[in-house]
């Protein structure tokens, strides 16, 4: 199910949702930064390319786009990257070193349509200027964020995303039980590591967001965020130290699924 909606006038959110069974919908989203530079934020999981491409001319003529703002090399990132390169050869994509080093061992991207930005380093497209930074909480080393200060967006990639039995386009909309639960539940599968993070350091990285003031937090697994809720969304991480461990159902569990697929033993 893909769908697309305006998390600000010149910013539609492309989105979709991956089911896992068992725990619930993750959101997938991909962005548009309309303006006289159009920018795209990621390019939506493999298998549903097809979908991708859809949602993103229903918002913009591909062959309008500039620049791919490449938060990270994961599966539910680079689904039309390759095509899009291909299609529209003005393109060209913003990552780092790991980034086009991790995607060499499966497609390589040409050289001279890469564009490196190491975080705290800043790029002007336009009227916007984007400076690259590492959110908190992260599942690639190849993963780069993004403040833009022409909106005051703040674009987490993976950090801030949420596990959720509903998906709705604005976070605000979340209770603060479930965004709470849906974040905690979603970072100790991502981000296990953080289990073993000190919660003062962490704490120290929640603040570097903190002063950047965000007016929208616009993660790839939560629906858009305002900038009001900066506090709660940085408060679930805060706590996920201390958080239970996600273990994945053992080969029991997966057993009994199948017998209740398949009736039972045969
Ligand atoms: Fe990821
Ligand atoms: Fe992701």
């Amino acid at each position: 199910m893909f769908g697309s909606y305006k998390a600000a006038p010149d910013i539609d959110v492309l989105t979709s949702n991956i089911v896992i069974p068992g725990f619930g919908l993750l959101p997938v989203n991909a962005f548009v930064l309309q303006g006289e530079v159009p920018i795209l934020v990621d390019t939506g999981t493999v298998a549903d390319s097809e979908a991708f491409m859809t949602a993103l001319r229903s918002v913009i003529d591909p062959g309008d786009l500039e620049w791919i703002w490449l938060t990270h090399t994961d599966f539910d990132h680079i689904g039309s990257l390759h095509r899009l390169l291909v299609e529209n050869p003005r393109l060209r994509v913003i990552t780092t070193y790991l980034g086009v080093g991790i995607l060499a061992l499966f497609n390589p991207l040409p050289m001279d349509r890469v564009y490196f930005l190491n975080p705290g380093q800043k790029i002007t497209l336009g009227a916007r200027t984007l400076t690259a930074f590492k959110p908190p909480a992260f599942d690639s080393p190849s993963t780069t964020g993004f403040h833009d200060d022409s909106s005051g967006a703040l674009f987490s990639s993976d950090c801030f995303g949420a596990m959720l039995q509903a998906i709705p386009e604005d976070a605000s909309a979340l209770s603060d039980e479930d965004l709470r639960d849906g974040q905690m539940f979603w970072a100790t599968v991502d981000f296990p590591w953080l289990h073993k993070v000190n919660e003062d350091v962490l704490a120290k990285e929640l603040d570097v967001i903190r002063a950047m003031e965000p007016t929208m937090i616009l993660s790839s697994h939560l629906p858009a965020a305002p900038g009001s809720m900066t506090e709660r969304i940085l408060a679930s991480l805060a706590a996920v130290p201390r958080a239970p461990r996600f273990v994945g159902p053992d080969q029991d569990a997966l057993e009994q699924l199948l017998a209740q697929i398949t009736g039972g033993p045969q």
